[in-house]
Order: structure tokens, then C-alpha cells, then sequence
């Protein structure tokens, strides 16, 4: 099996120095007088102080910030830093300007020495035992009852690379990945994108759990209550015994659960799921989740699903931006999804099969096949706009397809995006998508087709653009790559955790010193 894909890499954690730095030599030359001698003598003697103050004051501030009995030496071998700046305001296109700073090899001990890029950004990163992440992947086809998850399980997460498929995709960043391995890509992305980890958990802004919770709890969906709940516990266990641990009671710390949240609440023994987020040694953490709940304690906070689409660099992303820009849009809207009862979808298939401006692809119906992403994606590349509504939970990966494919989404409930991914959608949801109530919908005095007809054709145009420039930072960049130089959904989130991590520290004194 594909196990190898999975096994941390340990070498090659080295990255190139081309970083050189640029000396200034003020012009010698000319006679020197006595009155200068003297100036000379005064600059010479302000200098070797000055640099005697500095080097005193950085040394005070090492010993300060790095105490020696946290120091986990176990860890360096994984850690790796890249000095690379951040990617600027979003260009018009909506990522980042490429990246202009040089990667250095300099280790992580140095790491607080220089002045620093990474300075309130480190991520201290738990090396796990692999019972928590590699292993679970060791018998992948025992993973889901139904599914054999082993396609889905190579390249890091993302799945079997996917070929151009009749133009759907572009040629360069497409995997078939399934909804559920954001815990393994994120993982990757972490150990080899992240350019300010650090083997100093005293140095950290926060503190990453690389438990791959969404992977546990599925493989046990239909067995024992005890079963689902046993690594986890096991976890906490583990945690409770780590200093870094006992420093925050895990305030500071988060993981990434890649399925609902609603997956991880369980009550009762004969319920479904697992407890996840009612353990009490996760209630003082931060969990990603594609979508959240408020009932629970636990912060619980929604991030994309991960789609097809992993690109490198912002030149892949700005590539396949062009593309759908330029798509033929034939269908005013469509829609590819299957019936749910009790939901708003029978009428939307009704009302989508009764328009000859819509088109619709019924996975319910034999011969369909929603998990073809080649035909999906085609689809909604050829339309304007995309019905979104409920599946068995409020949100949908498809959103994230769509968005993929510069369709503009239509929606039937607030919860179906504007509640949940309030870190990487625009706060004004009219900008970019479109809200039919449900309600007025399963009434029965609403056209679907009327409404988005009416909306004018420059509207339209704007809320398209808009769509586009969302692409870069709802995708999870390839989680292999060293060179990522645009913002994406991953630094989003880790960006918005450590945010919360540092409000934190500053409402309380409870908080490491820094
Ligand atoms: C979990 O349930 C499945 C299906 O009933 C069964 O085949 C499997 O052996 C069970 N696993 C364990 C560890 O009991
Ligand atoms: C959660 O944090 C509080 C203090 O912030 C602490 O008293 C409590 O013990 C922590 N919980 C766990 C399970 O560590
Ligand atoms: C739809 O019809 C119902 C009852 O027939 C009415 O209460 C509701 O206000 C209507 N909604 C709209 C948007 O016209």
C-alpha cells in the first residue's frame, strides 16, 4: 500500500541559503586631519559600545524567552523554518504579491535572534506517537465500512492526481481528495509549508495537535461507543502528561477535526459519532471543523472543505482564475446534487427540471455519478449561478466546488456559509452569492429562475469577480510544497487561531510569560 506517502519526512528538511547580505562601504580614502582623527575616535568608541549594549540585551532576551527545562530537543529533527514574508494586501486577483524574501537554513536555535518575521507566528508542533496520525493509515482499507479510502489516502491527503478530464481541470494542482482528509493535508501543509514552526514550545504563539481526529472517528462509525471514543481518550491522557500542556491547561492548543461537527458531539451510547468535543480535556481548545455548532463548549470553529484544487503558487491559482473567468456560461443555474427528504431539494429539483435555463445533475437517479468530479465541475463551469442548498447538514463541500468554478452560489439558509466560514468569506454576503429563504421556497411563491434573472447583468459580472477572488484562500495549497506564496485557507485558519490564542493571553495571566 501506499504507506510510504505518509511516513514523516525527516530529511530534506534543509532549505536553501541564498539570502546575502548587502554591505554598505561608505568610500574611504582622503586625508585624514586631526580634527577628524578626533571624530573619527568618538563615532569608533559610540559604535563598540552600542554593539556591546545590543549584544548584552539580545543575550538577556534569549535567556528570557527560551527557559532550558521546556526545551524538547526530541523535536528538532522535525522542525523547519523558512524566513519568508508574508504575502502582501491582496492583489486584484485576490492573492498575494509573490514572494521576494530568501528561504535561509539557519536553525530553529537562532530562531529568536534575529529580528523577526515570525515573531508572534510560531507554531510549536507535538511530534505524536504515530498511533494518533501515520498509523491509523496502516490498514486504509479498513478505514470506512463502505468506501475503500485507500485512492484517497496518497499524495498527503489529496488523492489520486486527476487528469485534465475533457478541460474540467487544469493540468497542474488537481486531486481527487475526499471531504474527509483535511486532518492528514493540514497535517503536511503544517510540516512542510509553515515557515515559522519552532522547537521552542516557550517561543510559540500556539500549539498544534496532530491527532487526525476525522480519521479516527470514522473508522469506527458503526462499531462500540467504547471503540470510537478510545484514541481519543488515550489523547488526553498523553496531553495531560506534557509541560506545554500543564502551561495553559491546552488554552493554547488546537487540532483539526475534518468533518462536521455534528460527527463529533455524541450523547448517548447509541447515538451517532463520537464525543470528541465533549471530552473535557478538549473543552479548553481550539478545534477546526467544516462545520461548527454552537451548543458545545468547546471552540469549534468552521473551515473550508477541502476541494480538488491544490495549486502551488500563486501563478497556478492566478492560471485557473483566467480560465473560469473566461468560461461559457450556458446555464443561468444548475444544480448537481441528489434528493434529501424533509429538505428544500425536492422543489429545487422540480423547479430545475421545469427551466430550460437550468441544469440539473440528479444523483439520485441510476447512472449518475456525483463522485465523478470531472462531470460536476464541468457543469458548474457552464453556469452562472449554483443552488447550494442543505445535504444532510447545513453546508456543503459542493459550495467550495463552486466557488472553484466561479459559479456563484445560491443559497436557501443563512447557516449554509454566511454563519459558518466567517474567517474566509466576505462579511457581505450579497457580494458574492445569493439568498432564497427556504421557506418562501417550500411555500411555494417563489421562482427560482424569476429571481436570478432579475438580477442585473453587472451584478452579476461583479458578484462573479468577486467569487474568483475567493479561489486562493478557500483552497489548501499543496501540502507537500515548500514554495507556497499565497495566502490560503490553511494560513487563514492558523492565522485566526493564533489570534485567539493571543487575546487569550492577554485577558489572562494564566497565560506562559512571553
Ligand atoms: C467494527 O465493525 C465492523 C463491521 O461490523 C467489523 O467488521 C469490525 O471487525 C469491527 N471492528 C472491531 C475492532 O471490532
Ligand atoms: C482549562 O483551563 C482552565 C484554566 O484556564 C483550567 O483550570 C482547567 O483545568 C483546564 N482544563 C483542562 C482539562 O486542563
Ligand atoms: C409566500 O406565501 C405565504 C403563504 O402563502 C406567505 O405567508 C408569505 O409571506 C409569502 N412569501 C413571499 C415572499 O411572498
Amino acid at each position: 500500500m501506499k504507506l510510504a506517502t505518509f511516513h514523516v519526512d525527516i530529511q530534506g528538511d534543509a532549505v536553501v541559503d541564498d539570502a546575502t547580505v548587502k554591505q554598505d562601504d561608505g568610500g574611504s580614502g582622503g586625508v585624514l586631519r586631526p580634527s577628524r582623527i578626533c571624530q573619527l575616535a568618538i563615532i569608533s568608541t559610540t559604535f563598540w559600545a552600542l554593539v556591546f549594549l545590543v549584544r548584552y540585551y539580545s543575550s538577556m532576551q534569549l535567556r528570557r524567552r527560551r527557559p532550558v527545562q521546556l526545551v524538547d530537543v526530541l523535536h528538532s529533527s522535525f522542525v523547519q523554518r523558512h524566513s519568508r514574508p508574508w504575502p502582501g494586501a491582496a492583489s486584484l486577483v485576490g492573492y498575494g504579491a509573490a514572494a521576494t524574501g530568501k528561504e535561509d537554513d539557519r536553525g530553529v536555535t537562532t530562531a529568536a535572534a534575529d529580528d523577526d518575521r515570525c515573531a508572534g507566528r510560531y507554531i510549536y508542533m507535538y511530534d505524536l506517537p504515530a498511533r494518533f496520525n501515520d498509523d491509523l493509515f496502516r490498514d486504509c482499507s479498513k478505514l470506512d465500512l463502505w468506501i475503500d479510502m485507500c485512492p484517497y489516502v496518497v499524495n498527503r491527503g489529496m488523492g489520486e492526481e486527476l487528469g485534465v478530464e475533457g478541460g474540467a481541470f487544469s493540468d497542474r494542482g488537481w486531486y481527487a481528495t475526499s471531504q474527509f482528509m483535511l486532518d492528514v493535508i493540514f497535517h503536511d501543509r503544517m510540516k512542510h509549508g509553515y515557515e515559522c514552526l519552532t522547537d521552542d514550545p516557550a517561543l510559540a504563539a500556539a500549539v498544534y495537535v496532530p491527532f487526525y481526529a476525522s480519521v479516527d472517528g470514522g473508522r469506527y462509525s458503526w462499531n462500540s461507543s467504547f471503540l470510537r471514543d478510545a484514541l481519543a481518550l488515550d489523547l488526553g491522557e498523553w496531553l495531560a502528561r506534557r509541560p506545554e500542556w500543564q502551561a495553559s491547561g491546552g488554552r493554547d492548543h488546537f487540532m483539526v477535526a475534518g468533518r462536521t461537527a455534528a460527527d463529533f458531539i455524541r450523547k448517548g451510547d447509541d447515538d451517532w459519532g463520537t464525543k470528541l468535543l465533549r471530552h473535557a480535556f478538549v473543552q479548553n481548545m481550539t478545534v477546526l471543523v467544516l462545520e461548527s455548532v454552537s451548543w458545545v463548549q468547546t471552540i469549534n470553529v468552521a473551515v473550508p472543505y477541502p476541494t480538488y484544487f491544490h495549486p502551488e503558487t500563486a501563478a497556478d491559482v492566478a492560471a485557473w482564475q483566467e480560465k473560469v473567468r473566461g468560461a461559457e456560461r450556458k446555464w443561468l443555474f444548475s444544480f448537481a446534487g441528489a434528493p434529501r427528504p424533509g429538505t428544500v431539494r425536492a422543489e429545487i429539483i422540480q423547479q430545475c427540471g421545469a427551466s430550460s435555463r437550468c441544469s440539473l445533475y440528479n444523483c439520485g437517479v441510476a447512472g449518475a455519478n456525483c463522485h465523478s468530479p470531472g462531470a460536476v465541475m464541468r457543469l458548474m463551469e457552464s453556469s452562472t449561478f449554483c443552488l447550494q442548498p442543505r445535504g444532510d447538514s447545513l453546508t456543503r463541500r459542493s459550495t467550495f466546488d463552486t466557488i472553484l468554478a466561479g459559479c456563484i452560489p445560491v443559497f436557501f439558509h443563512p447557516g449554509s456559509a454566511y454563519t459558518q466560514y466567517t474567517l474566509h468569506l466576505p462579511k457581505d454576503p450579497e457580494s458574492w452569492s445569493v439568498l432564497i429563504m427556504h421557506t418562501d421556497i417550500t411555500a411555494g411563491n417563489v421562482s427560482i429562475e424569476e429571481t436570478l434573472s432579475k438580477i442585473p447583468p453587472e451584478k452579476v459580472k461583479a458578484m462573479r469577480e468577486e467569487v474568483i477572488r475567493l479561489i486562493p484562500k478557500v483552497v489548501y495549497a499543496d501540502p507537500r510544497s515548500r514554495r507556497v506564496d499565497f495566502k490560503d485557507a490553511f494560513d487563514v485558519a492558523v492565522e485566526a487561531v493564533i489570534d485567539r490564542v493571543a487575546k487569550w493571553r492577554r485577558n489572562t495571566s494564566a497565560g506562559p510569560e512571553h
